[in-house]
């Protein structure tokens, strides 16, 4: 059992709500589809995709912790469009049907990955020749984020800019846009997000 198999009966909150509001924001202003296809990577109970469910074709939820994804599956029950899909890219790959998908994003996942760079190889190899991938994660931080980093399976203590670009080091992808877009006050302090926008 992994942190989230609990955090996940009590994922959803108003400050939460309001956070993933202001991320999809960001991500949409550099967005400029009227339907699309997307993956949320590490989408916990979807509320990221929640923003972009109505103008989808297809949106699916990619994570590693069931209760996370069946949290995620009832939020969209109605929409036929959308699927989830408990797979681990750090061990495993994509099926060989999907392709084409015009974005991807991914909030506050990567830094519990241990090799990030091989998991934003598998995504880009699904992705449009025009696509984009948008991660969002915590700025570089001293590790105070969170109360027990073991247990709750943080692998980075965030991310800089400079981590980003070495991410694309032999990908057919580059870093085209890096951007601040958030804080997350905490501990009397800004924890600041940023924003990686990756094209091929
Ligand atoms: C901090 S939560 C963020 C969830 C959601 N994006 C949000 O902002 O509400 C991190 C999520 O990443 C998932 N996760 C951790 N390791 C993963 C991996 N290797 N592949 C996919 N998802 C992973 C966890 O199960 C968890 O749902």
């Amino acid at each position: 059992m992994n942190h989230f198999t609990e955090a996940a009966k009590t994922w959803d909150t108003d400050e939460k709500a309001i956070r993933n509001k202001a991320l999809a924001d960001a991500i949409k202003k550099h967005l400029n589809l009227v339907q699309g296809s997307y993956i949320d990577f590490g989408c916990g109970t979807g509320l990221l995709s929640e923003h972009f469910v109505e103008k989808a074709n297809y949106l699916l939820g990619v994570d590693t912790t069931k209760e996370m994804l069946d949290a995620f599956d009832k939020k969209f029950e109605k929409f036929d469009q959308v699927e989830s899909c408990d797979k681990n890219l750090e061990t495993q790959d994509f099926s060989r049907l999907m392709d084409h998908i015009d974005a991807i994003f991914s909030a506050m996942a990567f830094h519990h990955l241990e090799r990030p760079e091989k998991v934003l190889d598998k995504l880009s190899k699904v992705l449009n020749e025009s696509g984009k991938i948008f991660v969002i994660d915590l700025l570089k931080e001293d590790g105070s984020f969170h109360p027990d980093n073991a247990k709750m399976g943080v692998k980075h203590f965030g991310f800089d800019k400079d981590d980003l670009i070495s991410w694309t080091d032999g990908l057919e992808l580059k870093l085209s846009g890096f951007e601040i877009i958030f804080n997350i006050h905490k501990n009397g302090r800004d924890y600041p997000l940023f924003m990686g926008i990756f094209e091929k």
